[in-house]
């Protein structure tokens, strides 16, 4: 890392501050020492221009529209390797020979099954919890079964806790699922590969064969690639700070799990399609279009616009084709969601104000109408992105607590309260 330094001036105090370049990406001002020279806080709501942490894990690049684990472009990942190759990239740092491969594949799925009394711990949910709020429970409460994978400082135990957290997150999400809709929990099948087991847990009955439809595997082994990690969003941000504290694994995905539900972030892509349904019909949106645009209206128009990427998200064309794919294969040739979703897009890519503030379509846009059409219900979409996020929140948990400057986060404010005052008694007010 080449060090610069610059000067930053604040009535007659002069700091000099060190400038930190990466390897790509724009450079940071290391402020550190700004508060005791200076007294004063720097002022960032929503982090746009500040860097939380330093990490070798993921890199994108917002303006030309790329993404890179480790180095690689999302687009070979998804092409080229499966969820597994990118789970074991993001963990390791590079990617996996045969062997080691073949021995990832098999740890994760000897750690799929999880504890007998978590069905009981289901039951206690109502049938109609949205899913994500029993993943949010089920995931953190998976701290009280596994005790020795909670000692954070403990590199063996980190890892254990890494591999269950990958393998069991299928299990917890189509058990969801299952006890949402009234059937029977399938339990994990290790011979099959990550997806395939995932689509057999959420639609097999024990009653029928139940064989998994290729296509569909693949497209959804891509969905879980797409989505694995995403450098320092909102949930990935809050799986740092909760890790900060020295809090368990368990305990930090399940924050994680609770920061995506979101609709600004992973909840999007529920909503995107409960949007495209409500619009119903192209005649329609330019009615959505004028609301979008309307700054009196709250309405955004759902899975367009991104805080980083002021381009096309890599990962929304790869879905965009990963849609297509599935819809064939399922014989779906007149989808009106997909007629509104092209249309849409088609609108807002020629219209002034998505183009002055830079509004392309993203991952959620496509991944709704894929995910329908494969079965899955609305309220799992946010889950399956879940499923997927874990490798990435964990690789970056894991980055953190093996770093030895990391410390507790504790952001500071502008507090703008009243000062100090003293109590009056209730009769005085
Ligand atoms: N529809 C209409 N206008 C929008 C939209 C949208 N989806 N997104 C941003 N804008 C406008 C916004 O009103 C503002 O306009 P102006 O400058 O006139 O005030 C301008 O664009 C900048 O918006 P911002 O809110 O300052 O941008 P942000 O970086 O804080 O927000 C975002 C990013 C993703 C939260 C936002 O674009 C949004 O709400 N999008 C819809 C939700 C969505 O699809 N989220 C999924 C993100 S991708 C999956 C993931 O990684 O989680």
């Amino acid at each position: 890392m080449s060090a610069k330094s610059g000067n930053f001036t604040i009535g007659d105090v002069t700091v000099d501050m060190p400038v930190k370049s990466g390897t790509i990406g724009p450079d940071v001002i290391d402020i550190g020492k700004l508060y005791n020279a200076t007294g004063c806080f720097t002022f960032d709501p929503g982090f746009l221009s500040t860097a939380a942490c330093e990490s070798k894990i993921t890199y994108i690049d917002g303006d030309e529209g790329v993404l890179l684990h480790r180095g690689y472009p999302i687009e070979q990942l998804a092409d080229h390797g499966d969820f597994l190759e990118t789970c074991y990239l993001l963990l390791h740092g590079e990617l996996p020979t045969a062997a080691e491969k073949a021995k990832f594949d098999h740890t994760v799925s000897r750690h799929t099954m999880v504890h007998d009394q978590m069905t009981r711990f289901f039951q206690g949910f109502r049938r109609d919890a949205h899913p994500m709020a029993v993943m949010v429970g089920a995931v953190g409460a998976l701290a009280a079964f596994y005790h020795d994978s909670t000692d954070i400082n403990d590199p063996t135990q980190r890892m254990i806790a890494s591999h269950r957290m990958i393998a069991k997150m299928p299990t917890l999400a189509a058990m969801a699922y299952k006890y949402n809709v009234g059937q029977p929990f399938v339990y994990p099948k290790n011979d099959l590969d990550y997806a395939s087991n995932f689509l057999r847990m959420c639609f097999a009955v024990p009653c029928e064969e139940y064989k998994v439809n290729p296509v569909l595997a693949r497209a959804l082994d891509r969905i879980f690639t797409l989505h694995a990690d995403h450098e320092q969003n909102a949930s990935t941000s809050t799986v740092r700070l909760a890790g900060s504290t020295g809090a368990n694994p368990f305990a930090c995905i399940a924050a994680g799990i609770a920061a995506l539900w979101g609709p600004a972030h992973g909840g999007a892509n529920e909503i995107c399609l409960r949007m495209l349904m409500e619009i119903g019909t192209v005649d329609r949106i330019p009615e959505f279009i004028a609301r979008a645009k309307d700054k009196n209206d709250p309405f955004r128009l759902m899975g367009f616009g991104h805080r980083v990427y002021k381009n096309f998200d890599p990962r929304a064309k790869i879905m965009h084709k990963t849609c297509h794919e599935v819809l064939a294969e399922l014989g779906i040739k007149d989808d009106p969601l997909l007629d509104v979703a092209m249309e849409l897009e088609r609108i807002a890519l020629h219209d002034q104000y998505f183009i002055d503030r830079q509004l392309y379509p993203n991952v959620d846009f496509y991944s709704g109408i894929t995910l329908k059409a494969m079965g899955f219900p609305m309220t799992m979409f946010t889950v399956l992105f879940a499923v997927a996020r874990t490798v990435g929140w964990i690789a970056q948990w894991t980055e953190m607590i093996g770093d030895p400057g990391q410390k507790i986060g504790r952001p500071r404010q502008l507090y703008t309260g009243s000062p100090r005052r003293d109590y009056m008694p209730m009769g005085k007010r």
